[in-house]
């Protein structure tokens, strides 16, 4: 989280006190605004407002048609939902390696590509782009559907598109970490209306059937799914912090400038630095042991930096469910178990991305406050040439 306020306080306890804050047929409608807002912020044709990341990935997924026989190309540095979202789709997530600006690496991703790729799933971490002109042209050669992880990079974009809005399909979290937040909540975006029609069914499937008129104009036919609906409640909220993106990025692009100007250490590559969120200054060293020492100095003048390997679920080494093979609680619903999934790539092991684990521990991040003042970031700077 990094703004919060009087605003969203006074858009949530509106939309409380009208009682009749469920989002479909309320007069608040507030979750409705907030998928015109939030496509007019993607620059894509449709919006759904979802109960988290996973929801919207997953969603998508299902939308593309994908599951049992299907594989999906992630990078093995990503949380661990984008993996679990392509198994409770199920289809087996092959893992790829990343590059070194700590997404999705295109020339793995070939290699990888089989007869069952469906799917590639670049996610923009730490709202750094992934590779998105390489990956889909490679999409485009084999294909693939893109489906872009942009969780964690609300508000990013890509030379100029915005990220979630290249590909096939987005996914964005608004959880309490993320740039924006309600605390928790997702929103799936796209341009291709047979993706939004499947997701609207899926991502609601109970309600759609039931209140208002969501199958008005829908070609696809109904079928079973979940329950990812918000309410207006988190609508409320997330209009409300969707006034202050603009001014969250800015100012945490500004204050990575301004701290990457002045720190004399390497700094990671990125594939468009102007479009990535600002969260994250990341630094690059030659060995894991002079990132670890690096990271030791700064901790003892009061400055913690994180280094990724650390981040446990983010690792695929830590993805204990995936690479022990138990995709779903029943064995019928277990993706690693179905006929349909044999012989498909899933013979994980811990060292299967060694450029991975390699960039992992030879980074060392610098998470950015968009609050900072220049006193600040001078202070930071001096701990880290220090
Ligand atoms: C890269 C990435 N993908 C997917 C997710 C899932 O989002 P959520 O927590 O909203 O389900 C997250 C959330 O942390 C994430 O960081």
């Amino acid at each position: 989280m990094f703004r919060v306020g009087e605003e969203e306080i006074r858009a949530f306890a509106e939309s409380l006190l009208t009682k009749d804050f469920f989002k479909i047929n309320s007069s608040g409608r507030e979750v409705f605004r907030f998928e015109e807002e939030w496509k007019k912020e993607t620059g894509t044709a449709y919006a759904l407002t979802m109960t988290s990341g996973f929801a919207a990935l997953t969603s998508a997924l299902v939308a593309m048609g994908i599951g049992p026989g299907d594989e999906v190309i992630v990078p093995g540095y990503t949380y661990i939902a984008s993996a679990l979202a392509v198994l409770s789709a199920g289809a087996i997530p092959v893992i790829a390696e990343i590059d070194e600006t700590m997404t999705l690496d295109a020339g793995d991703v070939e290699k990888k590509i089989s007869r069952a790729t469906k799917a590639l799933m670049p996610v923009h971490i730490q709202g750094f782009p992934a590779d998105l002109d390489a990956l889909k042209a490679v999409a485009d050669r084999h294909g693939l559907r893109l489906l872009e992880d942009a969780c964690q990079a609300d508000g990013g974009s890509y030379h100029g598109k915005k990220l979630g809005s290249v590909g096939d399909a987005g996914a964005f979290s608004f959880n309490f970490f993320k740039v924006i937040t309600a605390g928790e909540g997702g929103s799936l975006v796209t341009n291709d209306r047979t993706i939004y029609e499947r997701a609207l069914i899926y991502h609601d499937a109970g309600a759609v059937a039931f209140f208002g008129d969501q199958l008005r104009d829908i070609r696809e036919p109904l079928f079973g799914g979940s329950e990812f609906r918000v309410s207006d409640l988190t609508g409320a909220v997330l209009r409300a912090q969707l006034k202050r993106l603009p001014g969250i990025l800015r100012d945490l692009r500004r204050n990575r400038d301004l701290l990457a100007g002045m720190v004399r250490a390497e700094k990671a590559p990125s594939h468009d630095a102007a479009g990535d969120c600002g969260t994250t200054l990341a630094l690059r060293f030659e060995t894991a042991k002079a990132c670890r020492a690096f990271a030791a100095k700064c901790a003892g003048k009061g400055l913690s930096l994180t280094v990724p390997i650390d981040t446990g679920k983010h690792v695929y080494t830590n993805w204990t469910q995936v690479m022990e093979r138990r995709g779903a609680f029943h064995p019928a619903m277990d993706p690693y178990k179905m006929e349909a999934n044999r012989g498909l790539q899933w013979d994980y092991a811990p060292d299967m991305c060694p450029r991975t684990l390699d960039y992992l521990e030879r980074t060392a991040y610098v998470g950015i406050n968009p609050d900072w003042d220049e006193q600040k970031i001078e202070e930071i700077a001096s701990i880290l040439n220090g």
